[in-house]
């Protein structure tokens, strides 16, 4: 059974939503970042502190190479994930991805709530999310098979319209 893939740009709700799904369907959830920081005992803030963002985005290939190797789970990825096309390639090898966008205002806020993300810690937070936003718009809408805004919606509803469209397209072949 094919994996369900979670891309998106930070603060669009891929962790609670991964979650969330990955308990409706009764599979394993992989949080791609979270097993990063488990594998190499340290925080991504740390990692990009110590050793830079080229570093974290080689533990992020890595780390993309091995999720190919699962098959049933729902993988959260980082929001970089997109950046390489080998990336891009490979979580298109392991099953069928899912963007989950928000509007800039709503990324804004949630990503406001901690200060956790190493890209976002800067004074001019705003117009950083905007760049960044604009940049990676098309890879995030070029990857994805199925898309969805979870900017007024709940996580319960973002998982509903997701698992209407996996029924849809066979991918759960009758089950939840
Ligand atoms: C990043 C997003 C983060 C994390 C790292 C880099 C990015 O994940 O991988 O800080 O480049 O967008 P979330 O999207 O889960 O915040």
């Amino acid at each position: 059974m094919k994996n369900i893939v979670l891309i998106g740009f930070m603060g669009t709700g891929k962790t609670s939503t991964g979650k969330l799904l990955a308990n409706r369907l009764s599979r394993p959830f992989l949080d791609m970042d979270k097993k990063i920081e488990i594998e190499n005992n340290t925080t991504i803030a740390e990692m990009f502190q110590q050793y830079g963002e080229a570093y974290f985005r080689q533990k992020e290939q890595e780390m993309i190479v091995k999720a190919a190797r699962y098959t049933n789970a729902v993988i959260a990825t980082g929001g970089g994930a997109v950046l390489a096309e080998k990336n891009v390639a490979g979580l298109k090898s392991t099953g069928v991805i899912i963007s989950l966008t928000a509007s800039l205002e709503v990324i804004l806020e949630r990503t406001g709530r901690r200060n956790t993300r190493p890209l976002l810690n800067c004074p001019e937070r705003a117009e950083k999310v905007a760049h960044l936003l604009s940049s990676r718009r098309g890879l995030y809408e070029a990857a994805a098979d199925y898309v969805v805004d979870t900017s007024q919606r709940t996580p319960q509803q973002v998982v509903d319209l997701i698992l209407s469209y996996l029924r849809q397209g066979g991918y759960l072949r009758g089950r939840s």
